[in-house]
């Protein structure tokens, strides 16, 4: 039933190259969809100091992938800890990520709703 168990989204903001690993990692943890998105962006270095695929990028916006996941609130943590995990190089610009409320969810098929559609 709806609102019985919070629901969250979990968007990852990662590097390109590290999507695959990411995947398997929420795989691994049982989530069963996922949305990625081609994303541009910078943050604190404004892109200037961050090399990609070994080259220094002289433009502000670079490449970066968005995961979102919509997942029960008791998988949050697990989901969180698998994408931190695999999406790491230690490097600068390995992203964020950012936890928010959803309100409903709605399976189109089927007409389920609350966590029964995710
Ligand atoms: N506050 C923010 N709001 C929205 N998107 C952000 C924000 N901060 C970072 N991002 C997105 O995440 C990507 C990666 O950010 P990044 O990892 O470089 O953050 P950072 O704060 O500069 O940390 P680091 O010092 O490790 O590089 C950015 O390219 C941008 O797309
Ligand atoms: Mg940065």
């Amino acid at each position: 039933m709806a609102g019985v168990d919070q629901m969250k989204k979990i968007e990852a903001i990662i590097k390109p190259f590290k999507l695959d690993e990411v995947k398997e990692a929420l795989h691994e943890v049982g989530l069963q969809g996922i949305t990625v998105v081609e994303a541009k962006g910078f943050g604190r270095q404004k892109g200037h100091t961050e090399l990609y695929r070994g080259a220094e990028y002289v433009v502000d916006f670079l490449p970066k992938v968005k995961i979102e996941v919509v997942c029960e609130d008791a998988v949050v943590e697990r989901a969180v800890e698998a994408i931190t995990n695999a999406a790491r190089t230690g490097r600068i610009g390995d992203g964020k990520i950012f936890i928010s409320t959803v309100e409903e969810a709605i399976r189109i098929r089927t007409g389920e709703k609350g966590d029964a559609a995710i």
